[in-house]
């Protein structure tokens, strides 16, 4: 099989930072995929026919009988090898050294690598101070490096921090090159990749051509179905894929009732005039909010959205005649299969995009075209496909949308409250210049009535709470630290510009302990 892209193989031993070395791979412009140790066979090698490999770290000790390896034929199809941590010892082991445990020379934490007397090229751009900042996390250490290799830099901890047989091009560290502690890691996978003779050939626009090219042959004449939520990853899987099939294209966009101000007609408009693609806005508002009348537990508001949203899709859907496939905005974190140690060599993959089994239950067949991608690689698929950077740039919205906005009950009187607040800071967000520099930010309205004087009279409206946090994933946050004159301000706005709303307060909790949304 031919492979339009140079291909790199990592292959996952099961650390925590596994995919960062795909990151910074990516970010040079390098095609890689992760798959987990017990999937690489020799059969998988050849049929994957990687550059280059790397060998990942991982929380196994190679001293352990039965501990995880990488196939032999790895270090016989002559391409580069990059061992990291676990990556290095169990190369070591394999071609002849030997790694100990214990002994006292753990290393967690940061650490100061300085080179030996030789020169190397992966090195290339490091020990300009005469020593390099570099991250390691290791019980076990080589102490003996196997035949062929050689030391070419050392830490207190680790004598053999840097190591490489040359002329098999194999190479090995003992740090992770992949996390920002070690500054100038990324330095190093770009020598690696260059040594091996990538050329950086995978870029959105031939990304986007190969990807268009494939949803053509998947889908043939059939007919494709996609459910639009707004957000970036599903628009751009749409409108990539009308570039691909036009007209074969249905979009579903169903309306619950709990998006913010404006947000229904935006999509519409988009999809619709500006893209001319086929889309059916399913305003099911008195559907949805209907069923969560006086309901005020935050999980059975997201189960009846949820067992709603798939209903209400399913019955749009079944209307479209012909149609034979799901469009699913998919991306790569997702369908990673990450490596178990807990069940033995079990794999687990995720499949919670799959919502609510949708696909089974209709019989339609997927095209997921963003499953390669990692979230900023869509946002410049998007970029490439036309989309306005405001968009690309929006913030991201929960699938129950203001319903985990307003906690206790739901009614339509404080969504409607809620929606004029939060457009008002969101404005003073914009106006300050501030809204790329937030992960996340929106107003909660709180379930308690508070006492305010406005001119001569006395108020007794609802409280509302700011939340703005900034995120790399979404997993952890912290509040984001506004100016008291700009947090003033947007009370002052929110007061009188809102009725219904006489008291503002930030949130001013990080996750953990908190969650960003209040419910
Ligand atoms: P939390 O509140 O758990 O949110 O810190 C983390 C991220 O996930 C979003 N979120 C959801 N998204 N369905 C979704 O599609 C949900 O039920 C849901 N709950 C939270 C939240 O907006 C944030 O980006």
């Amino acid at each position: 099989m031919t492979h339009t892209h140079d291909r790199l193989l990592i292959i996952d031993f099961g650390s925590q930072v596994t995919q960062l070395i795909a990151r910074r791979l990516r970010e040079l412009s390098i095609y890689c995929e992760i798959h987990p140790y017990q999937k690489v066979t020799d059969a998988f090698l050849a049929e994957f026919a990687p550059k280059a490999i790397i060998f990942s770290g991982g929380p196994d000790s190679v001293t352990r009988e039965g501990s995880p390896r990488p196939p032999k034929a790895a270090f016989t199809m002559g391409v580069p090898i990059l061992g990291i941590c676990y990556g290095q010892q169990v190369m070591m082991q394999e071609l002849g050294g030997l790694v100990e445990s214990g002994h006292g020379t753990a290393e967690f934490g940061r650490a100061f690598v300085t080179p030996t007397e030789t020169e190397l090229s992966i090195l290339e751009g490091w020990f300009a101070e005469g020593r390099e900042q570099v991250w390691m996390s290791h019980g076990d250490h080589v102490s003996r490096i196997a035949p062929g290799f050689e030391v070419y830099g050392t830490s207190p901890g680790a004598p053999f921090a840097i190591t490489a047989d040359v002329s098999r091009h194999f190479y090995a560290v003992q740090f992770h090159p992949e996390v920002h502690h070690t500054p100038r890691g990324a330095k190093l996978y770009e020598n690696f990749v260059r040594l091996a003779g990538f050329t950086g050939d995978w870029t959105m626009g031939a990304y986007k051509d190969d990807a268009i090219e494939k949803i053509r042959a998947q889908v043939g004449d059939g007919h494709v179905i996609c459910g639009l939520s707004g957000g970036v990853d599903s628009s751009v899987a749409a409108i990539l894929i009308h570039e691909a099939i036009g007209d074969q294209l249905t979009c579903v966009f169903v309306d619950h009732g709990l998006l913010r101000q404006n947000e229904a007609e935006q999509v519409v408009t988009m999809f619709r005039d500006n893209y001319n693609i086929k889309l059916i806005h399913a305003d099911e508002s008195e559907l949805f909010l209907g069923a969560l009348e006086g309901v005020s537990d935050p999980e059975v508001k997201r189960k009846t959205i949820g067992k709603l949203f798939i209903d209400v899709f399913q019955k749009y859907a079944n209307e479209i005649e012909g149609a034979e496939f799901l469009a699913q905005g998919t991306l790569y974190p997702d369908v990673i299969e990450s490596v178990s140690f807990s069940g033995g060599p079990s794999v687990t993959i995720k499949s919670h995009h799959n919502v609510g089994g949708l696909p089974e239950k209709m019989g339609l067949k997927l095209v997921e075209p963003l499953r390669e991608l990692f979230k900023d690689e869509v946002r410049a698929l998007g970029r490439e496909l036309g989309l306005p950077d405001s968009f690309i740039g929006r913030h991201p919205f929960p699938g129950p949308g203001l319903a985990i906005r307003c906690p206790g009950e739901i009614t339509r009187e404080k969504l409607g409250i809620l929606r004029k607040a939060d457009a008002v800071f969101i404005d003073q967000i914009r106006k300050h210049g501030l809204y790329d520099e937030i992960w996340q930010a929106f107003v909660a309205i709180l379930p308690v009535r508070t006492v305010g004087v406005m001119g001569d009279g006395r108020t007794y409206d609802f409280a509302c709470a700011l939340r703005a946090v900034t995120s790399v994933d979404g997993m952890t946050a912290d509040y984001y630290p506004f100016t008291h004159e700009f947090l003033g301000e947007t009370a002052t706005r929110i007061i009188n510009e809102v009725k219904g709303i006489n008291r503002c307060t930030y949130d001013i909790t990080s996750k953990p302990p908190g969650t960003i949304e209040w419910e």
